[in-house]
């Protein structure tokens, strides 16, 4: 297994690039699933273990990929196998994109359920209650989703979501855009993720209106084409990586990013102290000489995102003073808070909010990744702790981080990959 060695104490600076965003990524891959017609072309797609991960799944499904240079080309024109079996669905919760494009496709879809999460509850009810709505039959059966479509097409239809949800808007998108007649969907997640899904899927020939907002449209078409497109950014890299720089006392420029999509996470960096800077592609973050406590509230897009929780709170540990950030999508997402306080850091958790005490000095020791953005945290911990971090199972951090020790490193961390026995 890999881990991350650190020593802290070094004050970053320099500029990286983003990396492609994963969370875009994913749905994208998925709606090509609509199609046979023609070769997809996707640029910017991060090269990461979660995207192996779908690719593996979709390669199940009988899909053609070829993955170089972050460009990624996938033909669906082979598929005919429309399940998805256990052994890949439970390896990554986001499998379950394929339903909607499998369903609208093919009239007929069946997926595992994925497993549990490592930060608690994540029900799939709401990309049910969807597919529902839009005409399909489903039932769920030895850990199976078995979906048809009555008559084998979907049909137009009113989707209210009684919560925001990212997964079940995207879902329900690419099962509406091939469904007879109109569909509208109310209280759709709005984050940059689904508006640029909603782009990729007018793009091969789709017709929804409203993008970037709550209330999407859809007008159904009979058939859709390949197409070739950019992915945006990774709003979570770039976000951590400012994180990086603030945390390390440094200043650091990031490129390659749309900053309106980062505007409630600067928004947070300046009310800590920080001057932040944007061009049209480009933040600069310069660190203040001490960061100031501040109250976070994990919410839907445009509010703080709640894949950047953790590393807020690993930063507001230098803060002067006491800081609160609070978890409205996900209550349990706290995994990191014990690992932290290992590192010294003086947290309460309390319900589903943490309580930060700050300034507290960091001393490195062995610290246990347990999901993704837990593992983030950890490591900005082990940039500022004193001696040396050891940020132990990786592979959660190289689910959604590419080449991420190689970017610390060009803006002069000290942090190294090596492997190691899990029991050594
Ligand atoms: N929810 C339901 N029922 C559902 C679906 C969601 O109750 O059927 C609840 C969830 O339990 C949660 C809330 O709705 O409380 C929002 O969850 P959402 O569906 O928006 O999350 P998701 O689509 O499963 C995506 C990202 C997550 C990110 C969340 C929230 C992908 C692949 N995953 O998950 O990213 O935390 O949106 O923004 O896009 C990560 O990258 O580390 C990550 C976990």
């Amino acid at each position: 297994m890999d881990k991350l060695v650190i020593q802290g104490g070094r004050r970053l600076s320099g500029s990286v690039t983003a990396s492609g965003s994963k969370n875009s990524s994913l749905p994208i891959i998925a709606a090509t699933l609509l199609t046979g017609n023609g070769t997809f072309v996707l640029n910017n797609i991060p090269d990461l273990q979660d995207i192996k991960t779908f690719t593996q799944l979709l390669n199940h499904l009988g899909a053609e990929t070829r993955f170089a240079g972050n460009t990624m080309e996938i033909s669906t024109s082979n598929v005919k196998n429309v399940q998805a079996p256990y052994e890949l669905v439970k390896k990554m919760r986001a499998s379950i994109y394929v339903l909607g494009p499998m369903l609208a496709r093919f009239g007929t879809a069946r997926v595992s359920l994925p497993g549990g999460c490592a930060f608690g509850p994540r029900p799939i009810d709401l990309h049910l209650m969807a597919m529902e709505k839009l005409g399909a039959k489903i039932t769920i059966e030895t850990g199976y989703i078995d979906a048809t479509a009555e008559g084998g097409k979907l049909r137009g239809a009113h989707i209210d979501f009684p919560i925001s949800s990212v997964g079940a808007t995207g879902n329900a998108l690419m099962a509406a855009v091939l469904a007879e007649g109109t569909t509208t969907i109310g209280n759709a997640a709005m984050e940059p993720e689904i508006e640029t899904l909603s782009l990729f899927l007018n793009a091969m020939g789709a017709d929804i209106r409203g993008i970037g907002t709550t209330e999407l449209e859809i007008h159904g078409v009979d058939t859709l084409k390949a197409t070739e497109f950019d992915n945006i950014f990774d709003r979570i890299e770039a976000g951590t990586l400012l994180a990086a720089a603030a945390i390390t006392g440094g200043e650091v420029t990031v490129n390659g990013v749309i900053p309106e999509q980062l505007k409630s996470v600067l928004k947070k960096f300046v009310q800590a102290g920080c001057s932040v800077q944007t061009t049209g592609n480009s933040v600069t973050l310069k660190s203040p000489e001490t960061l100031i406590p501040t109250d976070v509230t994990a919410k839907p897009y445009p509010s703080f995102p709640t894949d950047m929780q953790a590393q807020w709170i690993a930063l507001m540990t230098r803060a002067k003073g006491t800081s609160h950030i609070t978890d409205k999508i996900y209550h349990e997402r706290f995994n990191h808070i014990p690992e932290l306080n290992r590192l010294g850091a003086h947290i309460e958790i309390r319900k589903n909010q943490a309580v930060v005490h700050g300034p507290r000095s960091l001393s490195g020791t062995k610290v246990m990744s347990t999901d993704l953005r837990a593992s983030a945290s950890l490591v900005l911990a082990g940039l500022v702790a004193e001696g040396t971090t050891e940020v132990l199972r990786v592979y959660h951090l190289d689910r959604g981080y590419e080449k991420i020790e190689a970017k610390l490193q060009s803006l002069g961390a000290d942090i190294r990959r090596e492997q190691y026995k899990e029991f050594e």
